[in-house]
């Protein structure tokens, strides 16, 4: 059944085929992954938290929180649900999803179409005993006269329901949602973030979700802030404006985030370079380009606790968590690693930490997809 959907998916347009996508894990249809990895241990905890594997399903798929149990069954340890935000709205106008197979990419300019906090948080009400974590990602709504507000109150609405809470302050397509990020901004969002979890009268950890676009120099003041104001992870990264040269297909010039493929070397780097000024403070989430066992031990390399994706599963299907968690146990076991602890941050530096990665999985044996 999952194969027939998965199949009718890939000849629909974007957008519907994402809805199509949303449906059948809703439906809790899809391939169920082996119980475990043999010799390697996967668990991670952070913040507090125990993930039963490194591997999560970034924001932007579940928006509305609607399907997160058939996600968490394929075999993700978590799901980030959203981005959340106070009101309902519409989002851009149509078409704003692009698949750029050549590319193995996508560019979405959603603008955070979603159905708000109070449909979400009735959505994490029904959630089932299971076997990984939910995240919950929130953001302000296009047309918020106060956005720091909005974030505020989606903390307040939604932390009860979630595991951990995510301020996205990366988005491209929502204007001045990026400017977030500059330290007088973001000191301001994170004390009304805990001032939502005040008014919850509520403890969560926070993650604070960064832009792979932001120059070098904005890094150390992003990172001391989230230090000083009690954020517990940075997610490195969101989707990016900037538009390799190298990109072949038609539609590399639409407006919005640039995601997968080009995304994991530019967003492994910023990842790394935040790991070496959080010097151990933070913990750290790798996304960006992950399609493979090998990309994901890369970001774990230069400091990932966790790695999530989203490209890589619209584009590969439903196996792909299960292949890379697979991939993932034989490369490690590969460089004679029993636990993630011992890979994390074991090789600083992004570019031979993905050479170190991608040789590995060349010249060992790693498990392939089985569809
Ligand atoms: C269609 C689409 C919608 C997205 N929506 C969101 C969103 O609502 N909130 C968010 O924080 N990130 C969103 N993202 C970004 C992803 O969570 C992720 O950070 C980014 O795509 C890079 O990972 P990937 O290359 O594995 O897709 C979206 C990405 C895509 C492709």
């Amino acid at each position: 059944m999952w194969q027939f959907l998965a199949g009718l998916a890939r000849q629909l347009p974007a957008e519907a085929a994402h809805k199509l996508a949303v449906e059948t894990l809703r439906w809790r249809i899809g391939p169920r992954p082996p119980a475990d990895h043999a010799s390697t241990d996967l668990r991670v905890s952070l913040a507090g938290l125990e993930f039963p594997n490194p591997l999560g399903l970034a924001a932007g798929f579940d928006k509305n929180a609607a399907c997160y149990d058939g996600a968490l069954r394929l075999g993700f340890g978590h799901v980030e649900v959203g981005t959340i935000t106070p009101l309902p709205q519409a989002g851009n106008p149509k078409p704003r999803v692009f698949r750029l197979p050549e590319d193995q990419a996508v560019i979405n300019r959603y603008g955070f179409n979603g159905k708000g906090m109070h449909v979400a948080a009735r959505n994490l009400r029904r959630r089932q005993p299971a076997s990984g974590l939910v995240g919950v990602n929130v953001g302000a709504n296009k047309t918020s006269p106060d956005p720091i507000a909005d974030y505020r109150q989606t903390v307040a609405a939604l932390a009860g329901l979630a595991d951990y809470i995510t301020l996205n302050i990366s988005s491209p397509n929502t204007p001045g949602l990026r400017d977030l990020q500059t330290e007088q901004h973001l000191q301001s969002l994170l004390a009304a973030a805990h001032d939502g979890l005040a008014d919850a009268k509520l403890k969560r950890p926070l993650f604070l979700k960064i832009a792979p676009d932001l120059h070098d120099q904005d890094l150390p003041a992003i990172v001391e802030t989230a230090v000083s104001c009690g954020v517990s992870a940075i997610i490195a990264t969101n989707t990016t404006i900037a538009r390799p040269a190298a990109l072949q297909n038609r539609h590399a010039g639409e407006a919005g985030g640039l995601s997968g493929a080009p995304l994991f070397a530019p967003a492994t780097d910023i990842l790394a370079r935040v790991a070496g000024h959080a010097k151990q403070r933070l913990a750290l989430i790798g996304v960006g380009g992950v399609a493979s066992g090998w990309q994901a031990y890369a970001k774990i390399l230069v400091g990932a606790d966790l790695v999530q994706l989203y490209t890589g599963l619209a584009l590969h299907g439903p196996q792909l968590p299960a292949t890379i968690l697979a991939q993932l146990a034989h490369l490690m076991q590969a460089d004679g690693l029993t636990n993630l602890a011992a890979a994390k941050g074991q090789i600083p530096d992004a570019e031979k930490a993905i050479q170190h990665a991608l040789r590995l999985s060349q010249i060992s044996v790693t498990p392939k997809a089985t569809a």
